[in-house]
């Protein structure tokens, strides 16, 4: 999931208890009255939800599924190309349907075996501490619905689309799980919402939108480049720099746009060592620091 609340489109429970996603005029979705029933009953599942209990499903329409069925095909094909050898090692382990969306309880039933985690819901924003803080239980928080089918390689917003082939596809390796997991220890350690602020921002340029060198070639293992049929083809021309935590952790981004800063490691032991090294050891006083020297 992304963390700028204006990102998501705010969702509201009315009196009748109903719920109400506040699409944007500018959202593809925006003057497609079926489509805006749909996003409103998968909201309601997740308001619904109480911890503990199982996912409800989401039933899906055949053009929803169809949507999920070309965009998880033409990303495999880029995946082949521009994704880590990590990344596509736990793909094929955690053998998502490519021909249909799965349910939140599916993802968790093939990945709980291998790393532990398990999905669980989320409307629309979910505050960062909560979002991150549950990552050291193992949970993450997706949304469920799916992109407008008029435009399948673009969303505005994170849809189960990125959630599942960005993220669940990441979390099936041990070694990327075991980041989510340290960032989620990260955010349960720290107090100020300075300090929470660049914990997010470090897993936002890598778990997110981190890139890494591999056999001489630059790969991406961040979820939303992994996730997007545009950005995938684009990263490897951005400003790539090297991996630098007083740089990430202080880098303003723009959610709206293509990441046009980029921060690469060397390997992904360069990666566990540096970012996963920080996530297991900060607090607010080494954070502090490390703004200061990044300013
Ligand atoms: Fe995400």
């Amino acid at each position: 999931m992304f963390e700028e609340a204006q990102y998501f489109a705010p969702v509201t429970a009315q009196e009748d208890g109903s719920v109400v996603v506040e699409l944007a005029s500018s959202h593809p979705g925006f003057a497609d009255p079926v489509y805006r029933a749909r996003r409103n009953a998968i909201a309601g599942l997740a308001v619904g939800y109480r911890p503990g209990a199982p996912v409800p499903a989401a039933e899906y329409t055949e053009r929803e599924h169809e949507v999920w069925a070309l965009v998880a095909r033409e990303l495999g094909v880029k995946h082949a190309e521009y994704a880590t050898a990590e990344y596509l090692h736990a793909t094929r382990r955690l053998g998502l349907p490519q021909e249909r969306i799965p349910q939140l309880e599916e993802v968790s039933e093939l990945l709980e075996p291998l790393t532990g985690f398990r999905y669980v819901p989320a409307a629309g924003l979910v505050p960062l501490r909560e979002f991150y803080g549950v990552l050291a239980d193992g949970l993450f928080h997706s949304t469920q619905y799916i992109r407008h089918h008029s435009v399948p390689f673009y969303t505005p917003e994170p849809d189960v689309l990125h959630e599942v082939i960005g993220h669940a596809n990441a979390l099936a390796s041990p070694r990327y799980a075991r980041l989510y997991r340290a960032a989620g220890e990260a955010v349960r350690r720290v107090e100020g919402e300075e300090a929470l602020e660049f914990v997010s921002k470090v897993f936002w340029f890598t778990l997110e939108f981190g890139v890494m060198r591999e056999a001489g070639e630059l790969k991406a293992y961040g979820a939303g480049i992994l996730s997007s049929y545009g950005e995938i083809e684009e990263f490897r021309g951005m400003d790539i720099r090297e991996l630098d935590l007083s740089a990430m952790g202080t880098t303003q981004y723009d959610i709206t746009k293509y990441q046009d800063v980029l921060f690469r490691a060397e390997s992904l032991q360069h990666l566990e060592d540096v970012v996963g090294g920080f996530w297991d050891t900060c607090d607010d006083d080494s954070i502090a620091k490390l703004v200061a020297s990044g300013l």
